[in-house]
This record gives C-alpha cells, sequence and structure tokens, in this order.
C-alpha cells in the first residue's frame, strides 16, 4: 500500500494542470451507502466515471488486466501519453442561478403533495453557491488518484517511482493553456462557432422539439405546476441537480424522480448535440482547433520511436490535463466516434445507437491513453479510451504498428497547421 500510496501522489503531481480556472475545496463525506440514480449513465459530460467502467463501483482502484492482452510475444511499453480530462468539479455560476429559480419555483408553486417533493421542499437545501463557479470537489481529486494508481498497475514498468524521479528534481508540471485550452486561442472557432448563435441551431430546435416538450409536460404533471411555468431550460436543471447530487455527493436525490429513462435520453441527446456541434464533427474548425495538440502528440511518439533504437527512452510517461473541451475536438479530428449522419433536432430516434455518446467518451476524467510497445516487428501504437482499447479509424486492429498509424494520419501530419486553420478569413481577401 505503501508504494501505491507514493505513486498516486506522484502521479497526481506530475499532471500539468492546464486548469487555471480551478481551486481546491472539500464538501461533506460522500454518503457510501446510497443508491445509483436509474439514469445515472445519461448525465453526458456531468457524468460519473464509474458509470462507464461499472467494476470501479465495488473496487475503485481494481483494473481489468484483461483488456490488455500481449499485444505482441515479448511486448514491452516503452511510452505512454495520457491526455486527461478533469474530475469532478461544481458547476457553473450560469447553472447555479437557474437551479436556484428552479427551487424556488418548486417550493412556492408545485402542489404535488408526494413523499419525494415534500423531501425537496422540507429536506433538501439550496447548498450551491455562486462562487463554487467551475470549482473542482474533493471527489475531483479523487478520481485523479485513483486513476493514477490504476495506470501504474497497468503499467507498471513506466508509471514507475524511478521514471518519475527520472530528473533527479521530482515530477514536474507546467502549465501550457495554448497546448490545452487551444481552443480560447483559436480565432476562427471563437468567431463561427462559440460566438455564433446559429452555429449551434440544431440545439436550439431541439429545445423547441416534440420529444422536449413531451418532458416539459411530464415534469409540470409531475410537480402539479401549470404547463408554461416550465421551460427547457428548468428542465435542464432539474437534471442537472439529480447528476450533481449524484456526481459530487454518491446521492441519489429526490430530484431524480422527476425523470424516467426516456426524458434521461431525451436530455442526453441535447447536450450530445450541443457537444457535436460545438466541439465534435458539427464544424470543421471544431476539429482543426486541436491541430497542435495532435502534432505534440506525434512528436512526443516520434522522439520515443527515435530514442528506442538507441535504448533510452528520456520521456517514459507524458500527462496532460485538460477539458472535455480538450479531448473531444482530439478524438474528432483523429476520426473517432463519427457516426454516418450528423446528430440533428429532427433525427433523435434515428441517433439511438449513435457513438457519439458523451456520457460514455468524456465523463470526469475521462481519459486517452497511446501507449507505443516495441516489438520485433517493429513499434505498435495502442490507444484506451477510458481504460478500454479502441481500434484506430479505419485500423482493424487493436495495436497496429506505429507506422501504419502515422500513414493513416498522414495527411494530418503534413498539414493540420493551426495558424492556418484559426486564422479568420478577412472579407477583403481577394485584394
Ligand atoms: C474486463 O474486460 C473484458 C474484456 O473487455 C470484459 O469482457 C469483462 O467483462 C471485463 N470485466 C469486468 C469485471 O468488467
Ligand atoms: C524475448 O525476450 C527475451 C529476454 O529479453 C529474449 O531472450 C527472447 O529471445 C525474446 N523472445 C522473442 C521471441 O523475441
Ligand atoms: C455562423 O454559423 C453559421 C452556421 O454554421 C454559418 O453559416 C455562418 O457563416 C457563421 N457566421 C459567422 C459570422 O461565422
Amino acid at each position: 500500500m505503501t508504494t501505491a500510496l507514493s505513486k498516486q501522489s506522484l502521479l497526481f503531481m506530475t499532471f500539468s494542470l492546464a486548469l487555471t480556472r480551478f481551486s481546491y475545496c472539500s464538501v461533506a463525506n460522500a454518503n457510501v451507502n446510497s443508491n445509483i440514480p436509474a439514469i445515472a449513465n445519461h448525465f453526458g459530460t456531468k457524468g460519473r466515471y464509474e458509470e462507464v467502467n461499472r467494476y470501479l463501483i465495488n473496487d475503485i482502484l481494481s483494473v481489468n488486466k484483461s483488456i490488455l492482452k500481449p499485444v505482441c510475444t515479448n511486448s514491452t511499453a516503452i511510452h505512454v501519453t495520457a491526455i486527461i480530462r478533469h474530475g469532478t468539479r461544481y458547476l457553473s455560476t450560469k447553472n447555479i442561478k437557474i437551479m436556484q429559480r428552479l427551487y424556488d419555483l418548486v417550493l412556492n408553486e408545485a402542489m404535488n403533495t408526494d413523499k419525494w417533493l415534500k423531501d425537496i421542499k422540507t429536506k433538501w437545501e439550496m447548498w450551491y453557491t455562486d462562487d463554487m463557479d467551475g470549482k473542482l470537489v474533493e471527489k475531483g481529486r479523487d478520481d485523479h488518484r485513483h486513476l493514477a494508481v490504476r495506470l501504474a498497475t497497468l503499467f507498471p514498468s513506466l508509471i514507475s517511482e524511478e521514471n518519475l524521479r527520472a530528473h533527479q528534481v521530482g515530477p514536474s508540471h507546467k502549465i501550457n493553456d495554448e497546448l490545452m485550452r487551444f481552443f480560447d486561442q483559436c480565432q476562427k472557432f471563437v468567431e463561427d462557432v462559440e460566438n455564433n448563435q446559429t452555429a449551434l441551431e440544431e440545439v436550439h430546435l431541439f429545445k423547441a422539439s416534440a420529444e422536449m416538450k413531451r418532458v416539459q409536460m411530464k415534469m409540470a404533471d409531475q410537480l402539479q405546476v401549470p404547463y408554461n411555468r416550465i421551460t427547457p431550460d428548468l428542465v435542464e436543471a432539474a437534471f442537472f441537480l439529480c447528476s450533481y447530487e449524484f456526481a459530487i455527493k454518491s446521492l441519489n436525490s429526490a430530484w431524480c424522480n422527476l425523470f424516467d429513462e426516456t426524458d434521461a435520453q431525451v436530455l442526453e441527446y441535447k447536450n450530445d448535440l450541443k457537444q457535436y456541434w460545438k466541439r465534435g464533427y458539427g464544424h470543421d474548425i471544431n476539429r482543426k482547433s486541436s491541430c497542435n495538440l495532435f502534432h505534440d502528440l506525434f512528436n512526443r511518439l516520434d522522439q520515443a520511436a527515435r530514442e528506442i533504437r538507441f535504448g533510452h527512452v528520456s520521456e517514459a510517461v507524458s500527462i496532460q490535463v485538460g477539458h472535455a473541451e480538450t479531448l473531444l475536438p482530439l478524438l474528432a479530428l483523429m476520426g473517432f466516434f463519427r457516426d454516418e449522419t450528423a446528430l440533428t433536432a429532427d433525427n433523435f430516434d434515428v441517433q439511438n445507437g449513435r457513438t457519439f455518446r458523451t456520457s460514455r467518451i468524456v465523463p470526469y476524467a475521462a481519459n486517452l491513453l497511446f501507449v507505443l510497445y516495441d516489438c520485433s516487428e517493429g513499434l505498435r501504437l495502442q490507444f484506451l479510451l477510458n481504460e478500454t482499447p479502441q481500434n484506430f479509424p479505419d485500423i482493424m486492429h487493436q495495436a497496429p504498428l506505429y507506422d501504419t498509424v502515422r500513414e493513416t494520419y498522414r495527411e494530418l501530419l503534413q498539414g493540420c497547421n493551426f495558424e492556418k486553420e484559426c486564422e479568420l478569413s478577412s472579407p477583403n481577401s481577394e485584394f
């Protein structure tokens, strides 16, 4: 246990914090005996990591070793680059304000006298405050501590005390927002998508769809308030309350009674639509804004590939911490989770089996691992999402030759120039 603990603290310290707005604070102890909301795997980017790997619910440090079949005889992992999302954190001030409105509405107008609603009115308190704005919670720090221990178990030869102390000065980290918060730096993205109402048209349309209306009416019925009192924003606030009470406090709160499986699927789709159009395949610039991170990744892999020929890899492990907004564009750039048809406001039913499902892809502490192996036939690269191997798009092998991967991404490797992609097209460019 001592070694595990020292590994865990070492690794945690090496997580380079690209999270400028974060600070640490603790919340009340999680109730370990609480149940899991029936809709817990529909929380999208507000979802708990344990929902993706259910075996962790019983033992948060367990590793499913059967997923890592040897990629070749004598397979030796020589390098891993990990790109990791921050752990569980508080919601934004904007969402807290909407929750407050919902809570007031319930206190003052809901006529339903069921026990769960009485519980909300008499026992539950609005404990979220504006100053929590996006801060990491204690569970969020644990998310990374536990992940660090599991990664050390998965890759004992790489994530070891010796390697982390390689430079005699102990583990170090630096903040590099340019690399990890590229979405703020890409002017074309900011102008064409972030600050452009029409870029998320499909989300607005879906908020006004028949599916969404049905959820609003059901919620109004449940609370016994007039239909016109429940807006899509208030529905979402209630869904957030259910998800945050769970993510932060491990509670299956009374708010979750407002939703059944069908409702949750609608709200999950609404969130996926937003991520799809703002961070995923919806607009080409979303993907392209991650060009620098893509090149950074391959530079690391290339360097390890070069160095292993001389028998020594200088950087065994690279750990980069960012946001869902960091991971999704890179995944899209590399062609992962691409559905044949676009996610739109009017194809909710068709998209029932979609692969672009943020609940599975980017829960809190989501992680991408790129692992290089030295095999007699050449170097091989394995990709794991949330500790599960994934095939690269169009390569039918769980750990293809590194050369094959580079060939697949040849165009991006030779192009994908951040400056060029992110440049605003000047209205007078023809002159
Ligand atoms: C471990 O992974 C294997 C292969 O993906 C899977 O079949 C098995 O169910 C997993 N075990 C647990 C306990 O989740
Ligand atoms: C595997 O590694 C061992 C020790 O490094 C070596 O003796 C053996 O020849 C290798 N086997 C193969 C098939 O490469
Ligand atoms: C806003 O988004 C729409 C839809 O993607 C696009 O057609 C339009 O050019 C964008 N406007 C600006 C100013 O970028």
